[in-house]
């Protein structure tokens, strides 16, 4: 029998996530499944819950990690939040802002959107325009849009929500542990991330946080959650209190995995790790210029851990990643929708955004490009 699992190389995931992982947090997942009701794991699952609410900054009690990727956290939050009718508005600049739309309107809400061009950040007079003529229930944005390496000015959105009672959602899932989030002062009351980008830990849970407010949201709906898995009325009973009610069975491992991946953050410090992010982000924009090479976004508004490096004229962008991956076991992504077969996505997540990984990748594009 093939014995597949001998056959995997290691590659340098430089694309828009999966990142590389810790060799800490493989050793962390590979250690023995304890039951998800016993007290050892429960304590696991508290340190959790206290580490991602110092990287959100953020004192809210429902901060946990969901089972499933991004996408379950996204669909968490929205199914949680919306009930049939209700108005939202969601600010579109890239795929996820419109998979936002799509989670939205299968779950009945009214959906409005503000779109802005893919490549450049959510503008906010428009969106100050919008909500001053309509009351929405949501108002949702992606902060760290990794379909174009775009940052959106997610505080400055919180300002204009401030002191209505309309739910601030937010996208972070490639943000966290890469760039400061400040949850509470940028008045954001729900917001979901992923395990597999700058927190550099496989996919496979969706940290989320809701505010005091999201919470009475979800509270004082008419109808019930209508997803069974993602009810949050039931997950919480599981994530609280002394005597922890069984939902679903907790993906151990995994947790073992985020436990791990968050100590490594915090040893090294918020701070140092945002700025090493921030560093190894101009080193690889000096490099690419020098290289002749141009970036997408704007320099205000562009990620340091998803960079959009534009496809030169003539050059077979398929073939440039499938020989880095064939010959240099390096790992980066194609452009998306409108902008597939014209950008590259270079990613700098987490224990990625490392000064050897910066070289390594400059020196290979400087050969195959030449
Ligand atoms: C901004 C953003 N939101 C949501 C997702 C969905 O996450 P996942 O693919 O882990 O389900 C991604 C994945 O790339 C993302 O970048």
């Amino acid at each position: 029998m093939e014995k597949l699992l001998d056959g995997i190389e290691e590659i340098l995931l430089m694309g828009p996530g999966p990142s590389c992982v810790h060799d800490k947090v493989y050793e962390a997942l590979g250690r023995k499944s304890l039951g998800h009701l016993d007290p050892y794991f429960i304590r696991i699952m508290d340190a959790i819950k206290a580490d991602l609410r110092t990287l959100l900054d953020t004192t809210n009690t429902l901060t946990i990690p969901i089972s499933g990727t991004g996408s379950s956290g996204m669909e968490a939050c929205f199914v949680n939040l919306i009930e049939k009718d209700d108005p939202v508005l969601i600010l579109i600049n890239g795929v996820f802002g419109m998979r936002m739309q799509d989670v939205a309107q299968r779950l009945g809400a009214h959906v409005e959107n503000l779109e802005f061009e893919w490549g450049t950040p959510v503008v906010v007079d428009p969106v100050k325009k919008k909500i001053a003529e309509k009351h929405y229930k949501i108002v949702a944005v992606v902060h760290a849009e990794t379909s174009t390496g775009v940052k959106n000015p997610v505080a400055e959105i919180g300002d204009l929500l401030d002191g209505s009672d309309t739910i601030y959602l937010v996208d972070a899932v490639t943000s966290l542990g890469g760039m400061p989030i400040a949850m509470d002062a940028w008045g954001i009351d729900a917001l979901y991330s992923g395990t597999q980008k700058c927190l550099s830990c496989p996919p496979g849970l969706a940290p989320l946080s809701f505010s005091d407010k999201a919470v009475a949201a979800l509270e004082a709906r008419k109808t019930k959650v209508p997803n069974w898995y993602l009810d949050l009325t039931m997950i919480m009973k599981y994530w609280k209190g002394a005597t922890r009610a069984y939902h679903h069975t907790a993906p151990i491992n995994m947790h073992y995995g985020l436990y791990q991946a968050l100590q490594l953050i915090l040893e090294e410090g918020l701070d140092n790790v945002y700025r090493r992010h921030r560093h190894y982000h101009d080193e690889l924009v000096a490099g690419l210029e020098g290289l002749g090479l141009s970036m997408l976004v704007a320099p205000g508004s562009r990620l340091p851990m998803l960079n959009s490096v534009n496809v030169p004229e003539g050059v077979d962008e398929a073939a440039v990643r499938s020989t880095l991956l064939r010959e240099y076991k390096i790992e980066i992504g194609a452009g998306l929708g409108p902008l597939a077969g014209k950008i590259w996505r270079v990613g700098l997540m987490g224990h990625t955004a490392r000064q050897e990984n910066v070289d390594r990748l400059l020196e290979a594009l400087k050969t195959i490009l030449a």
